[in-house]
């Protein structure tokens, strides 16, 4: 099988897909802007066939390419897994007659008004939300909707442009911020924890799930650079207080009529339990959240999406062992990192339990935490035990100090 995939280098996760698709004996045909030398080796060595174009979001001029690739090697799928790239990917197959999501079954995974309304349609508990596109859409829509409320764009992504709004002020202070986002989506403010329910499925039947649990949740950890925020893969997400998220979770991917491939789904548990549909996307999360799948189960989630997605099986036998917390750093100050702090007696105290260790280097530049999850470096720690695996996010979090200057 002959599949080719959108952008094999980037983002992160993407060279191990490509790896995947090529153990499970499919021909990667990549297509991507950057130079075949930029490649990461996992990609570059998994692919069969690499076209380099100027733009990825050309769309005339990918479809050229894309239908001369198609003459001269064949293409037999298109897998894109990046969000920015879904509905151009989706156009390709329709344009090429190929399987796999068209554009209508697209839209509804990248327009969180269209994905709450097909939702509504289907009885699934969202957040009261309006589509708005001018200042005084979004005031009518906080009249209706009332306070506590959040503005975000309606083809979001990374939390960026999302304000929680507590009143009529606030309103009119987020407003002049948002000017150059031309749609947003403005929603109920939902309280609670909130978790994920990540899957691979093959002709809509679900073969991998995964919860995750955000400590605390995306907004707070993209607003307030000292938090060092957590995402934890859990071992059991089959706990009872996680039913109405699973449960809806199901429900969402029949109401979508997904079938076949990663998706990514938020959701809130309200503390009187109550489970509230967040958003969904075709693809996988990012964030090392793939990897901490992996070290839960010692499992290998990127192969296993690959045979998913080729053979309509997923083989590997699955047994839940661990919970594993990916914790993001950010250092203190700006400039170079200078020193690290701590890590030292958080090993010698957890020392087994910590599976990946991946700061920057002394004297690396920081990297920009407004722009990147990924901060300044992770850790990433599991235990089979729950709370034995929070004890040791939370001392990562607190303990470990990266200082720059
Ligand atoms: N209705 C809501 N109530 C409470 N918090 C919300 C709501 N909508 C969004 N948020 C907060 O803002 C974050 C970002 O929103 P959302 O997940 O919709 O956008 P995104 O930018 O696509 O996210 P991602 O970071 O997953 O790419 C959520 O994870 C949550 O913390
Ligand atoms: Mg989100």
């Amino acid at each position: 099988m002959n599949v080719l995939f959108f952008s094999p280098g980037f983002p992160a996760e993407m060279p191990h897909f490509v790896r995947g698709l090529a153990e499970v004996g499919a021909r990667v045909i990549g297509i991507g802007d950057q130079p075949l030398e930029a490649m990461p080796d996992t990609a570059r060595n998994a692919l069969a066939y690499y076209e380099r174009v100027e733009s990825l979001w050309d769309e005339p001029a990918i479809l050229a390419t894309v239908r001369g690739l198609a003459d001269r090697v064949g293409i037999d799928r298109v897998e894109c897994l990046w969000e920015p790239g879904m509905l151009l990917a989706a156009s390709l197959r329709e344009k090429l007659g190929l399987p796999g999501m068209t554009l209508g079954q697209t839209v509804p995974f990248r327009d969180k008004e269209e994905m709450k309304r097909v939702l509504d349609r289907n009885g699934i508990r969202t957040p009261r939300h309006a589509r708005a596109t001018t200042a005084a859409e979004c005031r009518q829509a906080a009249e209706h909707i009332g306070f506590p409320l959040i503005v975000k764009p309606i083809a979001g992504a990374g939390s960026a442009d999302t304000y929680r709004v507590d009143g009529e002020k606030g309103l009119e202070d987020v407003l002049p911020r948002i000017r150059h986002v031309p749609e947003v989506s403005v929603e109920e403010f939902i309280d609670g924890e909130e978790y994920t329910f990540d899957t691979i499925c093959a002709g809509g039947k679900i073969l991998y799930y995964n919860i995750a649990w955000y400590r605390p949740s995306p907004l707070l950890g993209r607003s307030n650079e000292w938090i060092s925020p957590q995402t934890v893969s859990l071992r059991n997400p089959d706990a009872p207080e996680l039913a109405g998220g699973l449960g809806m979770g199901k429900e969402v991917l029949k109401a979508l009529d997904y079938r076949t491939g990663f998706t990514h789904m938020e959701w809130f548990r309200k503390h009187d339990g109550e489970a509230v549909f967040g958003e969904i996307g075709a693809r996988p999360p990012g964030a090392r959240s793939v990897d901490i799948m992996n070290y839960a189960s010692d499992f290998d989630v990127f192969s296993g999406w690959a045979e998913a997605v080729c053979h309509g099986r997923l083989s590997q036998p699955l047994e839940r062992r661990y919970n594993a917390a990916v914790i993001f750093k950010r250092a203190l100050g700006q400039g170079r990192i200078q020193r690290i702090e701590g890590l030292h007696s958080l090993l010698q105290r957890f020392g087994p339990h910590v599976v990946e260790i991946d700061l920057l280097p002394i004297g690396a530049q920081r990297r920009d935490w407004k722009q990147t999850l990924r901060s300044d470096g992770n850790l990433i720690v599991r235990h089979p035990d729950l709370a034995a695996t929070l004890e040791m996010a939370d001392r990562v979090g607190t303990d470990l100090q990266i200082f720059a200057g």
